[in-house]
């Protein structure tokens, strides 16, 4: 069965471009992502990478840890690594898992047997510090990911993590957000002293509280 939000991530062990991890310990109390790529050298993953590796500080800004994983083993993927910084000017400063015999696709339902095979499809998997599943994205092997999305899921994951509140569509870090309905009118505001809008009695807005 395929995992869904709120369960526990799978833990594995794996050899990576960073030597061999257990998945938990390596995770640690951060924050993770795990993201799938259907092969190493392919066009579309190569730029992925390559972004991901330049988004490093705002990956450590929200305490996240990355990880890749591809079905190729590891010489292919220090090969690969190479071309990825020559052609995209950057340094992959994270681990990408050698998964040759499928070992963590499989874990994580990353193969799509009709869509393919014999490769996995783009999974997202963003994991919280209590190594549960708090976001799972599914995009196929034509469409590179877009990873100002993924920051911006991870912003809104960290703040309702803390905070009981909801982020309104295309809400940035930043924006106003929503007051959690369970919230009673009575108490909001003690909760958030910055003030609060109530456009409807289910529609309460406020100040973003961590700002
Ligand atoms: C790519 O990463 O470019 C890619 C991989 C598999 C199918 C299509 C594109």
């Amino acid at each position: 069965m395929s995992l869904r939000l709120g369960d526990i991530a799978p833990d594995f062990t794996a050899e990576t471009t960073e030597g061999r991890i257990q998945f938990h310990s390596w995770l640690g109390e951060s924050w993770g992502v795990l993201f799938s790529h259907p092969a190493d050298y392919t066009p579309v993953c190569t730029t992925e990478l390559g972004v991901t590796a330049k988004l490093s500080g705002e990956f450590k800004k929200r305490n996240v840890k990355v990880i890749a994983v591809s079905v190729d083993d590891l010489p292919s993927h220090q090969g690969w690594v190479k071309d990825i910084n020559e052609t995209q000017q950057c340094e992959v400063n994270f681990p990408i898992i050698a998964d040759a015999d499928k070992q963590v696709a499989t874990l994580y339902d990353m193969i799509h047997p009709n869509a393919s095979d014999k490769f996995t499809v783009r999974s997202v998997f963003v994991i919280g510090p209590d190594k549960k599943i708090k976001l799972t994205i599914t995009y196929p092997a034509s469409t590179g990911r877009n990873f100002d999305e993924l920051l911006r899921v991870i912003d809104s994951l960290q703040l309702t993590a803390n905070y009981s509140v909801a982020t309104p569509a295309n809400w940035k870090d930043g924006q106003d957000v929503v007051i959690a309905p369970a919230i009673k009118d009575e108490d909001i505001p003690q909760k958030f002293p910055k003030g609060h809008t109530r456009i409807k009695p289910y529609l309460r807005t406020t100040p973003q509280p961590n700002k």
